[in-house]
């Protein structure tokens, strides 16, 4: 059997309190790794670690995206002296939106970019002396389907996952003889709580799911994530076929793409 290109290798995942994150985790665990499981909500990261089982190597650290002189100066540092090195970096924490640019404030327009973008540039700079370290480091970046193009009511998200896609591009050219693999993942829908978590205007949550949305299961989106991070690739579009196909009429065809994703 081929050997896990996790096993024993120790991966943090921000995002680890619910959906993508919480799966990965529970996947990885399988998988052999050692984790370190970060988001804001501490009890929901202990029931993620319970979930998985007492005799697995598993450290919680709480942290805020938002929070940006703590997670460079303070979190990876502490993330480091749970196991004396850190391998793998999931970057899955992110919050999305549901507000047209007009009622968004510029408060909450601005949480969304420092939790999605500036949270993972952060600490993709405090980390980047650990991971050079290891011997097979690797960061994934959960981005999304609108890094590469923006639909209605998402001016804030799909500006953040943009941001994100042109960082860890330019990052990966820059440590192309690091050794440092940057794998970019480009979900559709995922059936999991991020449009109930969306923010509105006003900066409250939307708290309910979008209606006949649908998308893959998150169990489907974890197992195409880490087969996608273990064949070393460097960008891949996870998700329904319409989403595939998206990226490619958006690129390829842009004026009729325009009309597709208008607001009706
Ligand atoms: N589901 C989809 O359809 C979909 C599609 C494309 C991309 N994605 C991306 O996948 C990632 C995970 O989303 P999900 O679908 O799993 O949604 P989710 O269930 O809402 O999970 C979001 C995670 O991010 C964490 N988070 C939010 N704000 C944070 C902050 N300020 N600091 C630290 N952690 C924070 C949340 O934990 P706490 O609240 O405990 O902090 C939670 O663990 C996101 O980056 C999202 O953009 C999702």
């Amino acid at each position: 059997m081929k050997k896990s290109r996790f096993k024993n290798r120790v991966c943090w995942i921000t995002g680890a309190s619910s959906g993508i994150g919480k799966t990965l985790a529970i996947a990885l665990a399988k998988e052999g790794a050692k984790l370190i499981l970060s988001a804001r909500n501490s009890s929901k990261l202990e029931e993620v670690k319970k979930t998985i089982g007492a005799n697995f190597p598993i450290q919680i650290l709480p942290l805020d995206l938002n929070d940006h002189k703590e997670v460079l100066y303070k979190k990876v540092d502490l993330a480091y002296e749970f196991y004396g090195e850190i391998d793998i970096i999931f970057h899955v924490g992110g919050i999305s939106q549901r507000s047209n640019f007009e009622n968004i404030s510029t408060s909450t327009f601005e949480q969304i970019v420092a939790v999605n973008f500036w949270g993972a540039v952060y600490l993709t700079r405090a980390l980047l002396p650990i991971l050079r370290k290891s011997d097979d480091p690797i960061i994934v970046s959960i981005n999304s389907v609108q890094g590469k193009f923006g639909v209605p009511d998402r001016t804030a998200y799909s500006a953040s996952k943009h941001a994100l896609m042109g960082f860890f591009d330019s990052l990966r050219a820059e440590l192309f003889t690091d050794n440092i693999q940057i794998t970019n993942i480009l979900p559709g829908y995922v059936k999991t709580d991020l449009a109930k978590n969306a923010l509105q205007g006003d900066g409250s949550t939307q708290g309910h799911l979008d209606e006949g949305k649908g998308g893959i299961t998150v169990d489907k989106a974890v197992k195409d994530i880490l087969s996608a991070v273990s064949k070393g690739k460097s960008e891949v579009v996870i998700g329904r076929p319409r989403e595939q196909a998206a990226v490619y009429i958006k690129r390829f065809f842009p004026r009729f793409f325009e009309k597709l994703i208008r607001k009706k």
